[in-house]
């Protein structure tokens, strides 16, 4: 792979948690697979008051090895809300430029709060900041969360496309950035045999889950105004949706790939009403024991109100009304404070159509399951039924697998990783386009205001440790499934995640 252009990097939030633990150890990595430009510096920006030197000292406080990453970074304080500031921005920006010989390419990246998704795009164009010229371009990064609903979501996007492109905004779903989520396409369209399967006629369901065994930690103050269906399953859990179900595209190209996913969210059908209850449940962790130590509950958490109703799980079954898709039940889960972390995607094909063996012991008559496991112990296994040896015809269960660990180069990058070198590169395949988070947000718009008007939905609690509440079970197990068990319980170890 070519280095991508020599450019600055701008990073609003430079002192902040993300830019330490993700964005400067993502730029580490590419520098040691040699994947920065030849000329590159890195600009930060906050409202500390750091110098050059003691930014590069504040960082490398946080790395166990700094490397040669130091000598590029820099750093420039400003309250990126009082427009004054800015020329003192561009001015900055012009020194390094010509210091290190660097073109004028720029990417700036918002990892701020995202009350200022709107102001600082307004600022930087007004001083000239975004404009392009030749081959000059401007570029700009926007982290989740991408608005709080449709409405908030879409007059963000109708700001930035004011001073910006679409193919100049980069909206972050850092679940795109995971290898395993990109192999889904892969697997899908490289090989002959799934795809002529992956459809209503063959498949019965699909569940996605994404576990967390942590809690909310210091972030609550964030995440009692968000929830699970907002933090984890309108952006990344819909990606997965959209990776799974989506048609195949004409190339493999932005474009053609986000256009298939944005048809898969306006093909999603809206739940509303009644049905809000039945196909949609919440939970809350609440305070107890996991294997002996005493875990709090959401509303003890810091910067959690007492009487807090914020979801901190939930549960969906949802359908995609269209060709490949109608009928077939999505079922998708995310939660906090679960047994353990895991992400996978479990394809569930249908029961042979003439259950010969459904009498042998040890057959349970189900359908084979391709299991794509996300994270962690990333890789891929096929469920399906063998002869145990001997006399009669017993069926058991078998595994076929592959572990990404067990390829001799078995290296996996980073998430920021893999979607910073692809927007220094230009490529914005694996960033949301704003059509597809809005549509997105269309789906669970309708949720969010039918639980914030009507108390009475129940809001579940379940205890840390466990797989969310009863219900969720009974959701899926009313039409006679089950939601796979990622674990294998191992007294000593814990819970140990099995692929
Ligand atoms: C973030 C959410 O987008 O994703 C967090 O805001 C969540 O609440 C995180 O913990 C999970 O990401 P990963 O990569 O650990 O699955």
């Amino acid at each position: 792979m070519n280095k991508p252009p020599d450019h600055i990097l701008v990073i609003f939030g430079a002192s902040g948690d993300l830019t330490r633990r993700k964005l400067i150890p993502a730029l580490m990595e590419l520098q040691k697979i040699d994947l920065l430009p030849q000329r590159f510096a890195v600009l930060g920006i906050g409202r500390s008051n750091y110098t050059d030197l003691t930014y590069r000292e504040m960082i490398s406080s946080h790395l166990d090895e700094p490397g040669e990453i130091l000598p590029l970074l820099h750093y420039l304080s400003m309250d990126p809300e009082d427009k004054d500031s800015y020329p003192k921005l561009a001015a900055r920006l012009q020194e390094l430029g010509s210091q290190r010989e660097i073109a004028e390419n720029i990417i700036f990246y918002l990892a701020t709060p995202p009350s200022l998704y709107a102001t600082i795009p307004l600022f930087l164009s007004s001083k000239g900041l975004l404009t392009e010229s030749g081959d000059i371009w401007r570029r700009i990064i926007i982290e989740k969360p991408f608005g709080m609903d449709y409405t908030s979501a879409h007059k963000l996007n109708r700001s930035l496309l004011k001073y910006l492109k679409e193919d100049q905004i980069y909206r972050i779903d850092h679940y795109l950035g995971k290898e395993t989520v990109q192999n889904v396409l892969v697997t899908r369209f490289s090989n002959g045999i799934f795809e002529p399967l992956w459809n209503r006629n063959f498949i019965h369901h699909v569940e996605i889950t994404a576990s967390e065994s942590i809690g909310v930690g210091t972030r609550g103050g964030y995440y009692d105004h968000s929830g699970a269906l907002r933090d984890m399953l309108q952006n990344h859990l819909l990606q997965l949706v959209g990776f799974v179900a989506m048609e195949p595209p004409t190339v493999i190209a932005s474009d053609a790939i986000r256009n298939e996913i944005l048809k898969v969210f306006q093909s999603l059908r809206p739940i509303t009403g009644d049905a809000i209850p039945k196909q949609v449940i919440r939970g809350q962790y609440m305070t107890s024991h996991v294997r002996g130590e005493a875990m709090p509950g959401y509303r003890s958490e810091e910067g959690v109100p007492e009487e807090s109703r914020t979801e901190t799980f939930v549960a969906m079954k949802l359908f995609i009304d269209n060709w490949r898709w109608g009928g077939v039940p999505f079922y998708v889960r995310t939660g906090k404070r679960l047994p353990t972390r895991v992400s996978e995607i479990v394809v569930h094909f249908n029961a042979s159509p003439h259950p010969l063996f459904c009498d042998q012991q040890g057959s349970s008559g189900k359908g084979n399951q391709l299991v794509i496991r996300i994270q962690p112990n990333e890789g891929i296994l096929l469920k399906f039924g063998m002869k145990v040896p001997g006399a009669g015809f017993k069926v058991q269960e078998v595994n076929m697998d592959f572990h990404y660990k067990d390829l001799a180069d078995s290296y996996i990058p980073e998430a920021y990783q893999r979607l910073l070198l692809d927007c220094m590169q230009g490529d914005s395949t694996l960033y949301a386009r704003a059509d597809a988070v809005e549509a997105a947000w269309q789906f669970v718009d309708p949720i969010l205001k039918t639980w914030e008007e009507n108390q009475g939905i129940p809001l579940h609690g379940y205890p840390c440790g466990t797989w969310g509440p009863e219900v969720a079970d009974q959701m899926i197990e009313g039409e006679d499934h089950t939601w796979r068990c990622p674990c294998k319980n191992l007294a000593d170890d814990g819970l140990y995640c099995e692929l």
